[in-house]
């Protein structure tokens, strides 16, 4: 994305990711210690990166990036994000494109934090869904 995007948005982008998790993961089957996504966001060009996520594992991500060269431009945001997306928003440079990385763990996030966190604003969402999550007919 920080390539492809044209000139209107040139120092303009910013990237938000709701479940952010702890910033390393273990690969399930071959316990490959692997980064996660703020990790590997960071190594893209974004002006501003905002993670959310709870408070105990935010610490650790907290922890994880402390010293890292971009740390200035990271805005750590606590809690449920469908509690704290008036945080999110208010941390959310109205005039940047947002790519939001919404990677929960089953159907935590709700459509009312998805309407706010879009509403007037140029925002990609990618979000990532397992089918073992619902179970039955929807
Ligand atoms: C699948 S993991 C995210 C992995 C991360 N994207 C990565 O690539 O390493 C989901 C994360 O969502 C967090 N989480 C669960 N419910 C949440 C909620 N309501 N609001 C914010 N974070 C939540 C969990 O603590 C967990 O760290």
């Amino acid at each position: 994305m920080t390539h492809g995007v044209g000139r209107k948005w040139q120092g303009k982008l910013a990237y938000i990711d709701l479940f952010s998790g702890p910033g390393r993961s273990i690969v399930r089957g071959s316990q490959e210690v692997v980064d996660g996504s703020p990790v590997l966001a960071l190594n893209y060009e974004f002006a501003r990166y905002i993670f959310v996520d709870i408070p105990e594992v935010l610490s650790c991500l907290k922890k994880r990036l402390a010293g890292h060269p971009k740390f200035s431009q990271i805005v750590f945001i606590e809690g449920d994000c469908n509690e704290v997306i008036e945080e999110v928003r208010f941390a959310s440079p109205a005039d940047h494109l947002m790519l939001a990385f919404i990677d929960p763990t089953g159907l935590q996030i709700r459509f009312r934090t998805i309407q706010r966190l879009v509403q007037n604003r140029s925002v990609d969402l990618l979000m990532t869904s397992s089918s073992e999550w619902v179970s039955g007919e929807i």
